[in-house]
């Protein structure tokens, strides 16, 4: 399922989305989430190609601005399969839920891609952008991002013990911050 996407010739407008039910917003105007709480309520994180792609729930990020972009900044954990994901692709999707919002979150963010597929398991239906990123029909909101920035954090720059407490004892390694700009976004 490839989806067709039309540019719009105005500088900063989005794609428009012909399928599913999505409609491309502006998110610099039409974004309406509380920034501080957005990731906190958990949402997915898709990469891949047509090929292949995981998913993984994500509870830390960010939106913001950076290199007079718009930007989201995600941070992915050495260990999860969707780390490869991400280092193999150029974009990757954040995606919010409306519809078995508990069920998808919980299942995405507790198995790993690595011992089957957790779109298949869920019933989530996979499509593509215009550039081949993975997202999932049954979003509700879809943010599409194209990696600008990518590196771990390295443990000689930590400032205070929260980070130095944080990864003491966590096995999945030190995350890895992406930092996209936001190149199309969609909403129902
Ligand atoms: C609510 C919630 C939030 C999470 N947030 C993150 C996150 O921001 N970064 C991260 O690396 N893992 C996070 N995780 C853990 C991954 O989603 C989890 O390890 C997942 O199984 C990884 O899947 P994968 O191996 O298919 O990539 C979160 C899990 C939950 C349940």
């Amino acid at each position: 399922m490839i989806l067709v996407a039309l540019m719009v010739a105005a500088p900063g407008a989005v794609a428009a989305q012909t399928e599913h039910g999505f409609k491309p917003i502006a998110v610099e105007q039409d974004f309406n989430e509380n920034g501080f709480n957005w990731f906190r309520h958990a949402l997915l994180l898709a990469a891949g190609n047509e090929r292949q792609s995981n998913a993984m729930t994500i509870g830390w990020g960010g939106i913001g601005t950076l290199w007079r972009k718009t930007a989201v900044t995600v941070y992915v954990a050495e260990k999860r399969y969707t780390k490869q994901m991400m280092d193999g692709a150029q974009y990757f999707t954040v995606m919010a839920f409306a519809d078995r919002r508990d069920e998808i979150l919980e299942y995405m963010g507790t198995k790993s891609g690595r011992d089957g597929d957790k779109a298949r398991a869920l019933g989530l239906h996979t499509a593509y952008t215009e550039h081949g990123t993975p997202y999932y029909v049954e979003a509700d909101m879809v943010l599409e991002c194209r990696t600008m920035y990518a590196a771990p954090f390295d443990p000689q720059y930590f400032k205070d013990d929260v980070p130095r407490q944080m990864y003491a004892n966590f096995p999945a390694g030190v995350h890895t911050m992406y930092i996209g700009e936001v190149v199309n976004a969609w909403r129902k």
